[in-house]
């Protein structure tokens, strides 16, 4: 940290806003230590976007002290609370969203949150003439730019861990399950918690697309069949939600009536989201919070924090939500040409 003590901003406006991400706790005790050791005040807005737009979560607004952040880091959601909100979309919203800021004397706001939310900072800009900044918090790691998204490696542990404990009863019966993953439309978190549990399938977006589903059940069918023929053991398919209609539960309806095959669903939904955050996510939320306060105090705005190759980095918040950030291609070459061919054969 420079000693730059003083700045031109005075007032710092801070909020969490979409799917809520383990470690958005973290970056928000971070920006408030920040921002605290260069004398500005934060304060806090409550619920997401409607802090802004709600008169009831206005008046909830409170300056974030010492204090309120005083041993949060290590818990899960956000003591901000967190929304997605439906008036941002709407030029009569994002009025009110600057007058609120204009009424509050802020000088600069700072979105915790994912692609959702930085389309609403992108849309104030026509509103509000201050500085903006987010720091990328949620669970699914789809924000380009950025190496890692703050909550995805405790998400991807929480996965881990969750399958770990399947994979003892399925061993026990030799059971097939099929366990659906978030991520929204992104398999981030399908192909790393797919790879670190040793899945026998990882169906996500990048190796499946929905026209293809009469074939893939086939081929499903056929490979479960091989590898139960060959090895008495359990079975595990990792799905990322909203890949195939109907999802898990829908696949092992339609993997029983063609096959024969009974497969057990299992739908990890909202547990992804909880939890204490790993150290993992605890440093990186740190280091943004850091990061995005001394941009501001640079006069950067409309832009994102990313952790590029380790270090800390800024780009635009249009570069960051133009593109989904893919998953790396290695990892999917490893588990669709390696990985899925060594489930199927002879131990
Ligand atoms: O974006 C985070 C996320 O958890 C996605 O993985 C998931 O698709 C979505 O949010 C669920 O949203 P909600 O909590 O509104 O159901």
């Amino acid at each position: 940290m420079n000693n730059k003590k003083t700045t031109s901003i005075k007032r710092i406006a801070l909020l969490t806003s979409g799917g809520d991400a383990p470690g958005m706790n973290a970056a928000i005790r971070s920006v408030v230590l920040a921002a605290h050791h260069y004398h500005i005040e934060v304060i806090g807005f409550y619920h997401g976007y409607n802090g802004l737009v709600c008169e009831e979560h206005i008046a909830m607004a409170e300056p974030l002290t010492l204090l309120k952040v005083n041993g949060i880091i290590h818990l899960g959601g956000t003591i901000l609370k967190s929304a997605r909100c439906q008036l941002m979309h709407e030029a009569k919203g994002l009025q009110l969203a600057a007058d609120t800021l204009n009424d509050k004397n802020i000088d600069a706001l700072v979105v915790i949150g994912g692609d959702g939310s930085f389309s609403g900072l992108l849309a104030l800009q026509a509103y509000w003439s201050g500085q903006m900044i987010g720091i990328p918090g949620t669970i699914d790691n789809d924000l380009d730019g950025t190496d890692y998204t703050i909550g995805f490696a405790t998400a991807v542990n929480t996965g881990i861990e969750a399958i770990d404990k399947i994979r003892d009863t399925a061993d026990a019966f030799e059971r097939i399950f099929i366990v659906e993953l978030m991520g929204r439309h992104c398999g981030h978190i399908t192909f790393n918690v797919g790879i670190a549990c040793a899945a026998e399938q990882v169906l996500s977006f990048e190796n499946f697309n929905a026209n293809e589903q009469s074939s893939k059940l086939q081929q499903l069918a056929t490979e479960i069949t091989t590898a139960k023929k060959n090895r008495h053991s359990s079975y595990i398919i990792v799905i990322a939600e909203n890949l195939w209609p109907g999802g898990a539960v829908e696949l092992a309806r339609q993997l029983h009536l063609q096959a024969d095959i009974e497969c057990t669903p299992c739908i990890l939904g909202h547990i992804q989201r909880g939890g204490s955050p790993i150290a993992k996510d605890r440093i990186l939320a740190t280091k943004m919070g850091v990061a995005a306060v001394q941009a501001l105090i640079d006069g950067e705005s409309n832009i994102m924090v990313a952790e590029q190759n380790n270090a800390m980095n800024f780009i635009t918040l249009d570069e960051a939500i133009k593109h989904k950030k893919v998953v790396s291609k290695q990892l999917i070459d490893a588990q669709q040409n390696i990985l899925a061919l060594t489930a199927q054969t002879q131990c």
